[in-house]
């Protein structure tokens, strides 16, 4: 393999994100910084399924943790993103180039994650083995281009929710996984808030049914969506 200096790994992992916006340097203020923005007409909050497994139980969850975010204000607007289908390959955040004929679908991501009007990002993951999923880590990792190119994820809002197939399976643990690579970004991190202030949303998946027939899962996904909406608003404001 050829060996990785830190200034190809820079260069190459540039390359990898080569649709990130122009203007790069470490140490740059970004544009995203929520005091230097102009109140906006509307705020967006996009939330990231990481399960391979597309419209299953973390897609639920997180649908019901963007409608909360919704309803806290009319001028807040919710976008899903689902990876599952998506060939995103971590190994290009490490500079090695797509294979021939391989495809890569993470740069299709950078222009909806980069937007300005994006406020708050929800990740969403299945706990596998007390931890995120493959895809989730590969989409983490690739997201080095925000901070190597224009840190477009510094200052934004971030809220963590897992899903484990066990009440107790590791979703808190995987939640302070995903949370501390968003703090590399910059990201503002909140938990699930009141009325029980906790890490973030914490799903059972009982196999019995439905998911979002687990109440106490579903509470901390509202109050996390609700929480997201809430902080963001008064970081970044709404024009009147
Ligand atoms: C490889 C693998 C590992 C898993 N490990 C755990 C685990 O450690 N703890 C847990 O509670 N559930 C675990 N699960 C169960 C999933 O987290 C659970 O079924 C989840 O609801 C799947 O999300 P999805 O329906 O969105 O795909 C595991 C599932 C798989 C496939």
């Amino acid at each position: 393999m050829k060996s990785i200096t830190r200034r190809n790994f820079v260069k190459s992992s540039m390359v990898a994100g080569a649709t990130a916006a122009a203007g790069t340097a470490f140490g740059m203020t970004s544009d995203a910084e929520p005091s230097k923005k102009p109140k906006a007409e509307r705020i967006k909050i996009i939330g990231i399924c990481c399960s391979p497994r597309k419209g299953k139980t973390t897609a639920a969850s997180l649908q019901v943790c963007l409608d909360a975010a919704k309803e806290v204000h009319p001028a807040i607007e919710v976008e899903l993103i689902e990876l599952a289908g998506m060939k995103i390959d971590g190994s290009l955040a490490a500079g090695l180039p797509l294979e021939p004929g391989e495809r890569d679908d993470f740069p299709k991501l950078v222009p909806k994650l980069s937007d300005p009007a994006v406020a708050g990002i929800i990740v969403a993951t299945p706990v596998y083995f007390s931890s995120m999923t493959s895809l989730c880590k590969a989409f983490l990792d690739r997201c080095i281009t925000f901070w190597q190119n224009n840190l477009a994820l510094s200052g934004k809002v971030a809220g963590v929710l897992a899903v484990g197939g066990s009440r107790n399976g590791g979703q808190e643990i995987t939640i302070q996984s995903v949370q501390a690579t968003l703090l590399c970004q910059e990201m503002i991190i909140v938990g699930n808030g009141r009325p029980a202030p906790r890490i973030g949303a914490t799903v059972w998946n009982s196999g019995k049914g439905d998911v979002t027939e687990d109440e106490f899962g579903m509470a901390t996904t509202r109050n996390l969506g609700r929480r997201i909406a809430e902080v963001a608003l008064r970081l970044y404001g709404v024009a009147k």
